[in-house]
């Protein structure tokens, strides 16, 4: 028999603190739970293996794409759901998988790998400007002057976006990303995201049309020149859906794995020194941040047909809410879920999906989260919260909107 339960808490200030109990108290009823009616969703998925299962079974597991939106989004009605609904996020086969391959193409390892040297960099130039705004233990905001410039100048440097611009595209991104949230989707944040999609569409326009005219080495220049098998490019409308949502999905994100990332370790002194002393511990200790507090609670999918999961009868025609990060904590899949545990063997989590929509920009992001804080460390001998650092309350892109230190 399955459980059935409310989701009502999630949208509370209690569980928007701390989600995780809630999380526990769903895998004690089992992987997956019938959702009480009243809801959007159906049932909500949160064992790792029922989770995993989802995400893979991408024929019967659908994301939200212009069909069963009912309606096919138009610009002049819904500027970011027509963004958004023309990208590899809500597109499913055949359409995703084409867009999908071309991406692959355009974002080989060859370009992450090139890009470790430039990261350095970027990460050695904003330390520096740390440095200088922290002389004579001056407070300064981690998150706007290191955790998001680093993966937006990343980023930036990848598409080929000009450096000048992206502090322009911040609150833009912010804007569009409001509506993805549970419950985000108000009258106000729509607008919002309408407008932003507005301006960043001609923004991406006119960097199209000038890398059309003027080639170089950048990922802006290889999807304009991508070609399908019988020769046809992306259309413009999925070139710059695209390009908007990877520049997003891209630079959010890992400001919150760096943010979130250095908050934990704040908190845990003996882990901070642990991984001080051997800075080649990194990529362990990204990989258990990203486990244990990973930016993207949730994915959401359309039950397609009557299918199975973990044993229980899902009937098709409705939504699943999957929780990747409660999968993350499954007590199923992971010795004391709730313990931050760099050396912990059983490392695969979902925080990246699974399956067809798995996240384009994993190896960035880790490679990103691993240089980034080892670099932090190495330069800084002394870094302390200058300000508690409060309490996050998103479920999609969870972190700090600021995060205030002194370093030395
Ligand atoms: C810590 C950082 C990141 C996290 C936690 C993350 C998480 C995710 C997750 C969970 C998905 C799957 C969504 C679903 O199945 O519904 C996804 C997809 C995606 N991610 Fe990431 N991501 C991160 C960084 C990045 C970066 C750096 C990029 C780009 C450079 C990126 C681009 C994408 C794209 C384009 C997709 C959609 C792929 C598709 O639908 O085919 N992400 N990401």
């Amino acid at each position: 028999m399955v459980a059935e339960v409310s989701l009502a808490a999630l949208h509370t200030e209690e569980v928007r603190r701390d989600p995780y109990p809630f999380y526990a108290e769903l895998h004690r009823h089992g992987p997956v739970c019938r959702v009480a009616p009243g809801d959007r969703y159906g049932y909500v998925v949160h064992g790792y293996e029922a989770s995993a299962a989802v995400l893979r079974d991408s024929a019967t597991f659908r994301v939200m794409d212009s069909t069963l939106l009912g309606a096919k989004p138009t610009w002049e009605g819904n500027r970011a759901h027509a963004v958004f609904m023309n990208s590899v996020f809500f597109t499913n086969a055949p359409r995703h998988t084409r867009m999908r391959k071309m991406f692959n193409q355009a974002f080989t390892p060859r370009r992450i790998n090139a890009l470790e040297p430039a990261i350095d960099r970027m990460t050695a130039d904003l330390l520096d400007r740390l440095a200088a705004q922290a002389a004579g233990g001056a407070k300064v905001d981690f998150m706007s002057e290191f955790a998001f410039p680093l993966p937006a100048n990343v980023l930036g440097e990848l598409l080929g976006v000009p450096e000048a611009d992206r502090a322009w595209y911040r609150p833009r991104a912010l804007a569009l990303g409001a509506i993805l949230e549970l419950g985000g989707a108000t009258a106000d944040n729509v607008a919002a995201a309408d407008t932003a999609a507005e301006e960043i569409t001609a923004f991406f326009a006119d960097l199209a049309a000038q890398r059309r005219q003027d080639p170089r080495d950048d990922m802006i220049t290889a999807l304009v020149q991508a070609l399908e098998s019988d020769g046809t490019p992306l259309s413009e409308e999925e070139l710059l859906a695209n390009l908007i949502v990877v520049f997003n999905a891209g630079f959010v994100t890992t400001t919150h794995l760096l943010g979130n990332g250095l908050t934990m370790l704040l908190e845990r002194p003996d882990e901070l020194a642990r991984l001080r002393a051997d800075l080649s511990l990194a990529p362990r200790y990204v990989e258990e941040i990203l486990r244990y507090e990973v930016p993207t609670h949730f994915s959401v999918r359309w039950v397609a047909q009557d299918t199975e999961v973990a044993g229980v009868p899902i009937p098709g025609g409705c939504w699943v809410l999957v929780l990747l990060a409660a999968a993350n904590r499954d007590p199923a899949q992971f010795d004391r879920p709730d313990v931050f545990d760099p050396d912990r063997t059983e490392t695969a989590t979902l925080s990246f999906g699974a399956g067809a929509h798995y996240c384009l920009g994993a190896a960035l992001a880790r490679l990103e989260g691993q240089r980034g804080l080892a670099m932090l460390l190495e330069r800084f001998g002394d870094i302390r919260l200058a300000a508690p650092p409060g309490t996050p309350r998103q479920l999609m892109l969870r972190g700090h909107e600021q995060l205030w230190l002194t370093l030395a």
